[in-house]
């Protein structure tokens, strides 16, 4: 059965039982305690907890899913996948264990003809909580299984929590039983690549915090309602159904692995460390798929890290296979064509997605070059040194300047019989990452730990946002925070976070930087004051934050004030904001559809927009992606910003469709109907022509496949233009031409300066000349030949040579001649050496000449027995130089 139809099979079988079903969200989502969505119920962890109502009772879905902590196990076991596909279906205080067990059994066992999957209920074995006898009773009611194949476990297998800070609840696996060729019979308990978790049924009930581990947390309190969750592996569900012995042989992933066995001429299934690198590519070049097309791009952080790790690994492993072309561009394709029937926007996006992989390959390349040099220099040294292996040092300089990933290190380390030591590795990484988020921290000005923020919103309610209506409102303090911690007041000078019931001041977001502004208060138990708003941000979900300042009097807990945006600034952020959105689809009106925005950021007068593209823009890109967006302003577009459900925006081609949940409504910003649409929770002007003007000031690399363009907007922009026309009409001065002539001008003087310098040039090399005749009548006599050996500051290049070969002339034939000139130009010395053929027949050589000169003068040269030239760093040398070669002279 194929994948596909086992997806359509399991959604079928919940909407019949009254399930809405509702779409995979993206793999990035809105929860700063999670990479990627890693199970089906991270969408509805909020209706799970309570703290929103869910519009539907039952719900299923099939969610992407990505877990890379186990990511050295791919391809070694028979089940992990850093991608894979999560069926779930979702209780919210409706059914509860029975519902479940009733609903998983009959689809499990249902026959294929009849929409089961099919499976034969005596292979089925599961697992309880040891102290839920409930479950274990309902199992023998329900599937009539025997005690025997019910096996009670501790928390570390039966109960189910994310890890984090939230919903958890004890849960029952289901198990099949793969035949006694797999293992030892005994269940689940005894063997479990035999016996293969199915199906994770989670009788979700209470609120847990403080995570320690699987097993150590703590209840805070029953939740609202009884609610199910369950995840069924389908990538598992589908090895079994398709007689495979693994995740990696299914018909959405093998695929790849024919590919990779086409490309680089190994069998899959001739050798054991070949075949786990076939699936690490299988895997890893699919997973690399998903997440660029929910929007995460390559980087040195976080999620971007993950996705670098992913490709190059996939990479690496081609390369282990023996295939040493890019590997991407013929894998790629493949995993796409097998994904998009039940992802269709992959096709659509996949000219972004595969510029963005291919280029991650070429950095990924020149990576490994670099690299392998520094790695060689250093394994080099350890052996030469008598060490064991490479220090963490070493490791680590590899990591963080040439990219290597450290299980490369590793991998090479051992190829060449060395050890690493990757504890020091480790923690000088630990170093860096506190570093990192130290330094993050202290930008922000905001806490890792959110428990003061959650208290906060906890007690008042989500922030009152009115920055789209309102400049200024009448405000109430109710919370007040001093370095992380509750407070009752801030005194006038300190710095502080404070909460607001509702607050016009637009918190970062979307690239667009926060609003400045102040807060004023008089009635206040200590009388009147003033703040300064430095930032504000909204790091929890509903709760806006604002990190002021303190100027006069003491701001306290509970007091009304005004807060007041600075209308100056915040005309300056709409421009800004709605530049950037002008500037993008400018870009993809010049270069097409594929220059999608990868990151944005701007404040009043000034954006920037990183976008997929491969090369540098020419001149004349840049110039029409200006002028295309100042004819939109020009066009006055008018600006509007509606709210819609997820499946309109699409509908509507709006960008930007990463990290939303299904569920919400977006808010799409369009500029001129479809010519800029846009994702967006920014604000805005309200026609283009408000913008002011668009002034790009420059065109950058960001990384691989990335560029960036920068601009100024409004008043900035026209300043920037102000400067230029300054400096042209300095020019114009100084030249004493009108502007349009300055290049004309300017093209003539330096026509005229080239042809001086030549002149010069020529003045010079007959002065040269002359002093030939000077420097030949000096020659001394060195045991019989004639040696002219001497520095002339000033003389360089080819003028030395010509001086030489002339000198050597001047000597004529009648006996041996040496001529050595050492010409010294900026302080830098350069030698000619040149002899007569009576000097090579006492046997000796311009190059040997030159080479041992050479030494004297910090360099080196070489060249043939009659002429030879060099030159070196030391010109204090010279004297030592000349010396060398009159005694080489008379020692021949
Ligand atoms: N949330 C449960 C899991 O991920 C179903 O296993």
């Amino acid at each position: 059965m194929e994948t596909a139809e086992i997806r359509r099979r399991f959604l079928a079988h919940f909407e019949t039982a009254g399930h809405t079903v509702v779409p995979s969200a993206p793999l990035l989502f809105d929860d700063p305690n999670l990479l990627f969505v890693n199970a089906g119920m991270v969408p509805f962890k909020p209706y799970f907890l309570g703290q929103e109502t869910p519009p539907f009772d039952r719900a299923t879905s099939v969610q992407k899913c990505v877990r890379t902590l186990d990511i050295e196990e791919v391809g070694k076991t028979t089940r992990h996948g850093t991608f894979f596909q999560m069926n779930g279906n979702f209780s919210f205080g409706d059914y509860f264990k029975a519902g479940a067990i009733e609903h998983a059994w009959n689809l499990i066992t249902g026959s294929v003809d009849d929409g089961g999957l099919g499976f034969d209920p005596a292979t089925i074995w599961v697992t309880v909580l040891h102290t839920d006898t409930e479950s274990r009773e309902l199992w023998k009611k329900i599937a009539g299984l025997p005690d025997e194949r019910i096996q009670n476990r501790g928390l570390l297998d039966n109960y189910w929590h994310m890890g984090v800070p939230g919903p958890g609840g004890p849960c029952s696996e289901i198990y099949v039983d793969r035949g006694a060729q797999y293992g030892p019979d005994g269940g689940p308990e005894a063997d479990e690549d035999r016996f293969l978790e199915i199906w994770n049924l989670v009788f979700m009930q209470e609120e847990i915090t403080n995570v320690r581990a699987k097993d150590q947390f703590e209840v805070v309190a029953p939740l609202p309602h009884q609610n199910i969750d369950t995840g069924m592996g389908l990538e598992r569900v589908a090895y079994l159904l398709q007689g495979k012995e693994n995740m990696y042989e299914i018909d959405e992933v093998f695929p790849v692995i024919s590919r990779a066995e086409e490309l680089t001429g190994r069998r899959y299934g001739a050798d054991p460390v070949d075949d786990v690198r076939f699936r690490v590519i299988a895997d890893h070049v699919r997973s690399g798929l998903m997440l660029i097309g929910d929007g995460v791009t390559p980087g040195n952080e976080s999620r971007g890290y993950v996705l670098r790790r992913l490709l190059r690994r996939a990479v690496r492993s081609m390369r282990l296979l023996g295939y040493d072309d890019p590997a991407l561009p013929a894998l790629l394709p493949v995993s796409q064509e097998r994904m998009r029937s039940s992802y269709p926007e992959l096709e659509k996006d996949f000219a972004r997605i595969s510029q963005i992989a291919f280029a991650e390959e070429e950095a990924f390349r020149q990576t490994l070059g670099k690299g392998t040099q520094i790695f060689d220099l250093h394994a080099r040294n350890a052996k030469e040194a008598g060490r064991a292996g490479l220090s963490g040092d070493a490791a680590f300089t590899l990591h963080d300047t040439y990219g290597f990933p450290i299980d490369l290190t590793l991998e090479m380390a051992e190829e060449q019989g060395l050890s690493v030591d990757a504890d020091g590795f480790r923690s000088l990484m630990a170093e860096q990452r506190a570093r990192a988020k130290a330094d993050a921290k202290s930008k922000k000005g905001l806490h890792a730990d959110t428990t003061a923020y959650r208290a906060a919103l906890d007690a008042h309610g989500p922030t009152d946002w009115l920055a789209y209506t309102s400049l200024a409102t009448e405000s109430r303090v109710v919370a007040l925070l001093a370095g992380g911690e509750p407070t009752p007041a801030l005194g006038a000078g300190s710095l502080g976070e404070v909460v607001l019931d509702r607050t016009p001041f637009y918190a970062e977001s979307g690239g667009q930087n926060a609003d400045a502004g102040h807060l004023v208060w008089s009635g206040g138990p200590a009388g009147s004051g003033r703040a300064e708003v430095l930032d504000v941000q909204r790091p929890i979900k509903g709760l806006v934050v604002h990190q002021v300042r303190v100027l006069e009097g003491e701001l306290t807990l509970d007091v009304d004030l005004e807060a007041l945006v600075d209308p100056e600034w915040r005309t300056g952020a709409r421009q800004a904001h709605s530049g950037t959105h002008v500037v993008h689809a400018a870009l993809r009106e010049v270069l097409g559809p594929t220059a999608l925005q990868s990151g944005s950021y701007n404040r009043p007068g000034y954006l920037r927009l990183d976008f997929g593209w491969g090369s540098a823009l020419a001149p004349d890109q840049l110039r029409e992606v200006e002028e295309a967006s100042n004819r939109a302003l020009r066009a006055d577009l008018p600006v509007s910003a509606n709210l819609m459900t997820i499946a309109q925006a699409k509908e509507a081609g709006a960008l930007a469709l990463f990290g939303e949940t299904y569920g919400e409504q977006v808010r799409v910003v369009e500029i001129g109907g479809p010519w800029s649409r846009e994702l967006c929770g920014g604000t805005h002007v309200e026609h283009s022509s408000q913008i002011g003007t668009v002034v790009l000031t420059s065109d950058s690399s960001v990384g691989a496949g990335n560029r960036r363009v920068e601009a100024l907007v409004g008043i900035e922009g026209f300043a920037y233009l102000a400067r230029e026309r300054d400096l042209v009409a300095q020019l114009s001065g100084l030249l004493k031409v009108k502007p349009d002539d300055i290049p004309g001008r300017v093209g003539d003087l330096v026509e005229r300066l080239k042809a001086t310098e030549r002149e010069l040039d020529k003045i010079r090399a007959a002065e040269l000349l002359s002093g030939a005749g000077t420097l030949a009548e000096g020659a001394k006599d060195v045991a019989g030949t004639a040696v002219v050996a001497t520095r002339l500051d000033g003389v360089g290049g080819g003028d030395l040579r010509t001086l030489a070969l002339d000198v050597r002339n001047r000597l004529g034939q009648d006996r041996p001649a040496v001529v050595a000139l050492f010409g010294v130009t900026d302080g830098k010395p350069s030698v000619v050496i040149a002899l007569n053929p009576g000097a090579i027949d006492r046997g000796l050589s311009a190059g040997d000449l030159v080479r041992s000169a050479g030494e004297q003068i910090g360099g080196r040269g070489g060249g043939k027995a009659d002429v030879a030239q060099g030159g070196g760093t030391d010109a204090s040398g010279v004297d030592a130089a000349i010396a060398t070669v009159e005694s080489a002279v008379s020692g021949a």
